[in-house]
């Protein structure tokens, strides 16, 4: 059923499955289904990997074939039944009635367990694929659309995000993250991003919530704060970041905090955490800037012995989850590690 034993043949399609960070994430409270109600305002990157699906001809209706590669492919993402891109297409495939043998082939172009949705982009990338490849001009139609997303909603909490703001830069996103209201906008910032050597599990960070849990407080945002904050200068707009898991994130993985020590005192202290970590990124004028401030971290943890698994400078994504030229190469990040 799956593994890299089928070769692709007849059309293909092409994804680019970007990374996110949460510029705001606010935890309202604990719902009955232990999921937390969130409110979060979500930002698409240009850092990304890509998702090709294409029919797997010759292979017995309904197979479904995952295959993973590029620089971010490491050991925990295994070419199996749970991997997410292939659940991505076969929630798809599903919503189209068809039973098609698919091939998913999966470049990682951004650290799993680092709170950059990456692995929902991927679900979601090989999502629109499988519709763009079966669905025809109309991806099936908008029953298809809405029966794909409710079934990638169950793939994962991010998923929605980037399936719903496809074309898009960001989102203000409630509930569990599945109601997602999508906007556009090209913040002015470079943004750093640091993926220190430890990993954070999202349901050990959510388990470890105390207080902040609470009960669901009134909203704080609404669309307009949210795309307001787009246009924001880096100064303005860094007093807008917050993440009301970063607490619970230490608690779950308290060796975080020597990384989180570390950026304040190399004059950081700004970086957020991304999503349920371990990932920091920062907002920084432009290019130079945030290069010398990867850079000065990185040194800083050469000195204390405290490594980062990934390291990058990119932007804000103008158009999540496109549709790309077959062949090529991950683009939009210049890694420094
Ligand atoms: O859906 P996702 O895979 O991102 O969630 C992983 C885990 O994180 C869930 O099983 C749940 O424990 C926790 N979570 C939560 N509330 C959310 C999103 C995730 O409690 N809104």
């Amino acid at each position: 059923m799956t593994g890299a034993d089928a070769s692709p043949t007849g059309g293909a399609v092409r994804v680019r499955s970007n990374a996110k960070v949460n510029l705001a994430l606010r935890v309202r409270g604990k719902r009955d289904d232990g999921f937390h109600e969130l409110e979060t305002v979500l930002l698409g990157l240009e850092l990304a990997g890509e998702v090709t699906v294409s029919r797997a001809d010759g292979a017995a209706p309904g197979s479904l074939f995952v295959a993973t590669s590029g620089p971010c492919a490491t050991a925990d993402i295994v070419d199996g039944p749970e991997h997410l891109a292939l659940r991505g297409a076969a929630a798809a495939r599903e919503a189209l009635g068809a039973d098609d043998a698919l091939h998913v082939a999966v470049t990682k172009g951004v650290p799993s367990r680092a709170g950059l949705g990456g692995g929902s982009a991927d679900a979601a990338a090989a999502a629109w694929a499988t519709l763009e490849l079966l669905g025809g001009p109309t991806l099936g139609g908008e029953a298809v659309l809405a029966r794909a997303a409710d079934a990638l909603a169950a793939v994962g909490s991010d998923c929605a995000f980037f399936f719903e703001a496809r074309g898009r830069s960001a989102a203000l996103a409630t509930g569990r993250g599945e109601r997602v209201r999508p906007f556009a906008g090209s913040p002015p910032w470079s943004i750093s991003v640091l993926t220190p050597d430890v990993e954070c599990a999202t349901p050990a960070v959510y388990g470890a919530l105390g207080r902040e849990a609470g009960s669901v407080a009134a909203p704080a945002w609404d669309l307009d704060r949210a795309e307001a904050l787009l246009a924001l200068g880096v100064d303005a707009a860094r007093a807008e970041l917050m993440n009301d898991l970063e607490e619970a994130a230490l608690r779950a993985e308290p060796r975080l905090g020597a990384w989180l020590d570390l950026v304040d005192e190399a004059g950081h202290g700004h970086l957020t955490l991304a999503g349920s970590g371990s990932s920091l990124f920062g907002l920084h004028s432009n290019h130079d800037e945030a290069t010398a401030a990867v850079e000065a971290i990185l040194a800083a943890g050469r000195e204390r012995g405290l490594g980062f698994r990934f390291a990058c400078v990119t932007r804000a994504e103008a158009s999540l989850l496109d549709r790309l030229a077959t062949g090529g190469a991950p683009t939009g990040t210049e890694s420094a590690r």
